[in-house]
């Protein structure tokens, strides 16, 4: 790497000691959970536990848990007929089903359960399933408003649960790695972090097929719509939920919460922004919804500020930075990479070029005489980059599943528990207030509400 104050000669003695520069050293992440499971389990630490919601998010979190040593699937619960089959597929087992979670809940033989349901019934069956005495793995966000957020920390802490969010990263080998980084003050100073998720296609706007078995005779509609406003029976609301705040919390709910997850994780803060602001808007996805496909939103944390977007228009990988004084983390995928900045002293040489050509000269001669060059060969400056991948075949999911199960032998309490959960989900009833009102979103902690 040359720097601008270095002449030609300068560069010449450097080089042998930074051949290196601008190369990047390259490391494999070991997965937490060969270590999260290293003993075999007892008979008695067997996990026994209920599906409730058996859609694409249900079925694909029931193989992850399944992965997991010592536990076993016992039920399933969903509103579709068309889910309940996927669910038993799934589970690779005749298991009992029904549309009816409280038959799910008053089993004594079901210590936990999983809510993999449209957003609005995450709070109410948070609370019901703890009060019946079951853990909980409820899937991200974890709440619909920000009174439900604080209803369900509330109800993990009276019925003393495990309630574990389903935002993955938050077990992460690789944002691991990027915490003990960004502790170890290899960063300097951060003051700015963005991330980003962008997508463009039907699918990853939510425009999903719909079954051609779908109708009222194989769905319980009524009990879709829970406490949302009532409405006639709807296929594109039932399976396209997402792209109506009745039910969703539109981009903030769906994808911002894992870039704040992976944000906490990172730099280790677990609390509301003070402030958001948004701008967004619907502009390509029309046709029926009222989530908008674009948002974009600054928020306030104490040390640094965060930018988000997520934008349904345009493909580009998901993406989280990291700004410090002494170089830039970026995690795109399972891939983290570290890039020291070069923050050796150099000499003024942007100003000075309005100097007297006598005075410029003086001046960098007495900065070369205050710095001199090292001998040529001991010149070494650690401006590697260095990149962390994990394992093609690693699943943060596996492992953050592995650590709610840990949690329900243990009882410690879990990694991303209802009070990590409900933080992360505030921001994003932050975003979408700004967005609006179009104005600027104030926490406030005491009445723990938003203020315009
Ligand atoms: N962590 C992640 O990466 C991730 C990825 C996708 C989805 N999710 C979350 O998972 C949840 C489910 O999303 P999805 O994509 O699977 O949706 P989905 O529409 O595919 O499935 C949801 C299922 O919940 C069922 N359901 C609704 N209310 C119910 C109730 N009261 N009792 C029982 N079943 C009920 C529906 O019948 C439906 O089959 C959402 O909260 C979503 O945000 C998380």
């Amino acid at each position: 790497m040359r720097n601008h104050w270095m002449n030609r000669r300068d560069f010449m003695r450097a080089g042998a000691g930074v051949a290196a520069a601008g190369a990047a050293k390259f490391s494999f992440l070991t997965p937490a959970f060969l270590a999260a499971a290293p003993r075999p389990a007892a008979p008695s630490d067997r996990i026994r536990f209920a599906s409730i919601g058996t859609g694409v998010r249900g079925c694909d979190i029931m193989r992850a848990a399944l992965s997991c040593p010592n536990v076993e699937i016992v039920a399933v619960c969903d509103l579709y007929d068309g889910r309940l089959i996927a669910g038993q597929e799934t589970a690779g087992k005749q298991l009992p089903t029904t549309k009816h979670f409280d038959a799910i809940l008053e089993r004594k033989d079901v210590d936990a359960v999983i809510v993999a349901t449209p957003d609005h019934w995450h709070r109410p069956l948070v609370e019901e399933a703890c009060a019946a005495g079951k853990d909980v793995y409820c899937e991200k966000p974890m709440s619909h408003t920000v009174e439900a957020g604080f209803a369900m920390v509330e109800a993990m802490q009276k019925h003393n649960r495990i309630v574990q969010v389903g935002s993955q990263a938050r077990s992460s080998i690789v944002y691991a790695k990027a915490h003990e980084i960004y502790t170890s003050g290899a960063l300097g100073q951060v003051t700015a972090i963005e991330a980003s998720l962008d997508r463009n296609d039907a699918s990853g706007a939510w425009v999903y097929p719909i079954p051609p078995d779908a109708s009222p005779e194989t769905i319980d509609w009524e009990r879709f719509l829970g406490n949302a406003p009532k409405r006639p029976f709807d296929l594109k609301r039932f399976f396209r939920w997402r792209c109506y705040r009745d039910y969703g919390e539109g981009l903030p709910g769906d994808l911002f919460v894992h870039l704040l997850t992976g944000m906490f994780t990172v730099t280790g803060i677990n609390q509301p922004p003070a402030r958001a602001a948004s701008m967004g808007g619907l502009f390509r996805w029309t046709e029926d919804r009222d989530a908008a496909d674009l948002v974009w939103t600054l928020f306030e944390y104490p040390d640094f500020r965060v930018s988000l977007r997520c934008n349904l228009n345009n493909e580009s990988p998901g993406v989280t930075r990291v700004f410090g004084t002494k170089g830039t983390l970026e995690i795109k995928n399972d891939v983290l990479t570290f890039t020291p900045q070069d923050t050796r002293p150099q000499p003024e040489s942007y100003s000075i070029l309005g100097w007297p050509k006598k005075l410029r000269d003086e001046y960098l001669q007495q900065w070369r005489a205050e710095h001199p060059l090292p001998e040529p060969g001991k010149f070494s400056v650690d401006v590697e980059s260095q990149v962390f991948k994990a394992p093609d075949d690693y699943d943060y999911t596996v492992d953050h599943f592995q650590n709610f199960f840990d949690s329900v032998r243990t009882r410690k309490p879990s990694v991303e528990d209802a009070v990590f959960g409900n933080h992360t989900a505030i921001a994003c009833h932050m975003a979408n207030y700004s967005l609006d009102h179009h104005a600027m979103a104030t926490w406030d902690a005491g009445s723990k509400s938003i203020k315009g």
